[in-house]
């Protein structure tokens, strides 16, 4: 075969075909071993540097007796006494076992090390006094493990820009740098920001004229208090939210199935926001609240957020394989939502950036392990009531037709004495064989068999009472069901155990639950799920109000004041604002975690209130506008760029909540799913303009209008959107047919419109933009509809024309953009 194959030219590495070399254990010292001369040199060389009080590689320590004894994560690794050749620890010192050796690099220890190592273990592997530090609590330099501060607003010498505390720290940073702050942008491109950032939606025309009209001091916070207390406000935050929470209506993998009740969490957190939450107990409802001592539908429904993760049903595959997989995925997305780690890299190794430990994070895993999916029944607002009566209605008629069925069965017998009475000889020959010999023996001579027979078969030819019996079934088929909702539920109380390498068909040592050792510990004798929850939104967890912060600022701003909102771990950036961000993340605390107070603190700050306009005088020096010199602008959300284009064209339909619906799509989308098999009807009616966030999610053909604008593919949790700029999505805002229809509506709205040419391009701009067009704008628009004239074929010319003035608009850069 060698020689084959070295003639065919081809070079075969020797190893693949050598067999592994035959090692061997060296045999035990013969001389005396003493742990002090002979072992604690060789361990302190060799070993300590990554097994101990500072480090413990492999869940294992091997600087006191009694975590040496207990072994790493993988169980003991030193049996003492007769069998110490058993012992992991000297397998891999003497390179015996094929995966690992140890130590990992460096050079490996030499026979003689390792014979007096396999002496002492023989003799008992006994350590001399235990001098090294027991307590293996980590501590970490790293800025978001320590407790968040209060610090003291600074002070700065312009204080009229000072709206709020916000603005001061902002306002110092600036006037280190000698930069002024931007100038306030003007009250149009204001209350479209506003509207956008609060609520997802252009302003109507009824809000640009109550907020331009209302000069009184004080308009702007009113103004605030208006979005803030919109249903859209809660959609728009709920939308945020769903992307951590990596929503969807399917279950992905391969086949894909559909998920009917999903949008059942998806309204819990609208309303949550809406209601304004606070956001500890919104943490905790998601987390554990089917736990709550006060559990209700309602909290129950809350723990959706974990049944988002996917789901395999294909045939073949280990249920417990993609059971430990949505494990992972649940405290990985626990780790990054809410704290802002990365704890997924500890999965298979020890994080190798951040102090968690592999054992740690089976800890953690530990908590969600032993939980199960439960589909609960949950009727919506009003539906029990309703539910009873056609409950009641239903078994009445149940019983009724149950009533007609046991009629007609009573009455058979004398049918069925008649008939046989009737039957003659040419009808007898017809019948099966059994029946016809049984109907000639006298009946009250037949066997028990034979009446069967004859009864059977004149049961089974009864045409009324066959119909009766299906409508019974058919009756009892419609049942009314209460709405029901995908939750999570305690199960069997499983234990966990480290898996090594991260591979579920090798577990270690048992573990229990348990939070990561850098962060404050759990004070809880008992904990589970909801202790864990809790401890995450303790006011002493210096992660959970920081992120929280971080992720109102990122949507205001475009970016947050960490740039990597998913990890606050040591490879993410540092805060560009330290003492801001413990400031707000102290005044989340403080105010009893309310979004929506925080909302009015950021947005009426000068800060966010600056104009967007780029500074060339500042591309060089801060170039990615880390010092907030001026607002971002901002390409919005895939969503929202169809809910912009449905609102000012007037087809939005601002139904909040409620089923997931399917908008149109290009043809031959849903061909990509498994077999074909998630059928795509398209909604009929006013479901056609529904916003953006109700679109059904299809893991494995996502809605492409969405794709092509950045929104996540939910099969992971995401705390920061891409935004890319392609030519798809031009193609897509100029030639998808929701695109279309929106410039016929809102061409026929200007085409309907009273007033001269420039008042309903007026109009046309104020519905998209919020805002008047300039004199050079109007113009251009009017020869564009002079030339369309010419060209549409549409009767009549006009509306073709006001159509293709409608199409420009809903295309300008600035209608999907917030400045
Ligand atoms: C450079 C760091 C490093 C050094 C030095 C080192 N180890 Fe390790 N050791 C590790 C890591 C990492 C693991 C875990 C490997 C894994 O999970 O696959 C490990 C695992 C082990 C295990 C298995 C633990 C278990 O439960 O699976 C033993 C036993 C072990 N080491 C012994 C030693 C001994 C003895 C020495 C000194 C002679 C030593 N190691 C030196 C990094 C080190
Ligand atoms: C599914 C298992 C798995 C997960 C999850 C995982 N790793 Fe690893 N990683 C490995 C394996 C296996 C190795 C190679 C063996 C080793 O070094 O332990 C490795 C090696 C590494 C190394 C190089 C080893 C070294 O010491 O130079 C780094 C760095 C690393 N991983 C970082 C990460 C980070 C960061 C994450 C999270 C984003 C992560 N890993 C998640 C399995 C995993």
């Amino acid at each position: 075969m060698r020689l084959l194959l070295v003639m065919m030219g081809m070079v075969v590495p020797a190893v693949i075909l050598a067999e592994p070399p035959a090692g061997q254990l060296p045999p035990a010292f013969a001389g005396t071993v003493d742990f002090t001369k002979d072992i604690r040199p060789i361990l302190e060389r060799s070993c300590w540097k990554c097994h101990s009080a500072e480090k413990k590689k492999g869940g294992l320590r091997l600087d006191v007796a009694k975590a040496a004894l207990a072994g790493g994560n993988s169980g003991p690794v030193i049996v003492p006494g007769p069998k110490a050749a058993e012992s992991k620890l000297l397998q891999l010192v003497a390179g015996l076992d094929a995966e690992q050796k140890m130590p990992p690099d460096g050079p490996a220890l030499s026979a003689e090390e390792v014979g007096k190592l396999r002496a002492w273990i023989e003799h008992g592997a006994k350590f001399d006094k235990d001098d090294r530090p027991e307590s293996t609590a980590k501590r970490s330099n790293h800025w978001s493990f320590q407790p968040v501060r209060n610090p003291a607003i600074p002070q700065v010498r312009d204080s009229q820009f000072v709206r709020n505390p916000i603005d001061g720290f902002i306002l110092a940073r600036l006037e280190q740098q000698n930069v002024t702050p931007a100038p306030e942008a003007d009250r149009h491109t204001l209350l479209r920001r506003l509207c956008l950032d609060l609520t997802g939606l252009p302003p109507t025309l009824e809000q640009v004229d109550e907020f331009v009209g209302d000069l009184e001091p004080g308009a702007y916070e009113r103004l605030v208090d208006r979005l803030l207390a919109s249903p859209h406000y809660g959609e728009r935050w709920g939308r945020h939210w769903l992307d951590a929470a990596r929503y969807a209506d399917s279950d992905g993998y391969e086949k894909d199935g559909g998920r009917p009740w999903a949008w059942r969490y998806r309204d819990w957190v609208i309303q949550a926001i809406n209601s304004d939450m606070p956001y500890d107990r919104f943490v905790i409802a998601q987390l554990a609240g089917d736990l709550l001592p006060e559990a209700t539908p309602e909290t129950k429904l809350a723990t959706g957020f974990h049944r988002n993760t996917l789901t395999n049903h294909e045939g073949g595959v280990d249920p417990e394989q993609y059971r430990v997989e949505q494990v992972i995925d649940r405290v990985n997305t626990t780790g990054k939502t809410f704290l802002g780690l990365t704890v997924g890299c500890a999965q298979c190794h020890d994080h190798k950036y951040d102090p968690i430990s592999q054992r740690e994070y089976y800890q953690f895993f530990s908590f969600f392990n032993s939980d199960v999916e439960k589909d609960i029944e949950a009727p919506v607002s009003g539906e029990r009531e309703r539910f009873e009566i056609a409950r009641k209605a239903h078994e009445t008629k149940q019983a009724e037709l149950k009533a007609a069925v046991d009629q007609r069965k009573s009455a058979l017998p004398d049918m069925q004495a008649k008939w046989e009475a009737g039957l003659v000889v040419a009808e007898l020959r017809k019948l099966p064989a059994p029946v016809r010999d049984a109907l000639l023996i006298e009946p009250a001579q037949r066997n028990d068999a034979q009446k069967k027979a004859v009864a059977d078969h004149f049961v089974g030819q009864d045409g009324e009472l066959k119909k009766l019996t299906k409508s019974l079934k058919d009756h009892a088929a419609k049942a009314p069901q209460l709405s029901r909702a995908p939750t999570i539920a305690m199960g069997p109380a499983r234990k966990t155990h480290v898996m090594i390498r991260g591979d579920f068909l090798r577990p270690g040592v048992a573990v229990s639950p348990a939070t990561p050792g850098v962060l404050p510990p759990l004070r809880d004798d008992n904990p589970g799920r909801l202790s864990l929850a809790r401890w995450i939104v303790d006011p002493a967890n210096p992660l959970t109000a920081r992120v929280l912060t971080n992720w109102l600022w990122q949507h205001h701003f475009g970016r947050g004041l960490v740039t990597t909102p998913e990890d606050f771990g040591t490879q993410g950036d540092k805060p560009s604002h330290p003492e801001l961000l413990d400031w707000l993340a102290s005044e989340v605390i403080r105010r009893g975690w309310s979004l929506k107070q925080m909302h009015r603190l950021i947005v009426t700050s000068a800060t966010y209130r600056q104009s967007s306009a780029h500074r060339p005088e500042l591309q060089d020096r801060d170039p990615l506008n880390n010092w907030l010199a001026r607002q971002n602008r901002i390409r919005l959300e895939g969503e929202l760029v169809r809910d912009v284009a449905l609102a000012s064209s007037g087809l939005l339909n601002r139904t909040v909540g409620g089923p997931s619906v399917r908008p149109p799509q290009p043809e031959g989308i849903s061909d990509l799913t498994y077999g074909g098999g998630a059928r795509w009807v398209e909604s009929k009616g006013p479901d056609r303009y529904r916003r953006g966030m109700y679109t059904w999610f299809q893991r494995t053909s996502p809605y492409p209008m969405l794709m092509n604008f950045d929104s996540p593919d939910s099969n992971v949790c995401v705390v920061r959107r891409e935004r890319s700029n392609t030519p798809l999505q031009a193609l897509t805002l100029m030639n998808d047919i929701v695109f279309v229809e929106c410039s016929q509506s809102l061409g026929k709205r200007l085409a309907g419109a009273s007033g001269s040419r420039a008042e309903r391009i007026a109009l046309g701009m104020k519905l998209v933009l919020g805002r008047s067009p300039t004199p050079a704008e109007t113009d251009r628009l009017s020869r564009w509809y002079d030339d369309s004239l010419k060209l549409v074929n549409e009767r009549p010319p006009e509306a073709g024309a006001w159509t293709a003035v409608a199409r420009v608009l809903l295309n300008l850069d600035e209608c999907i953009n917030r400045e």
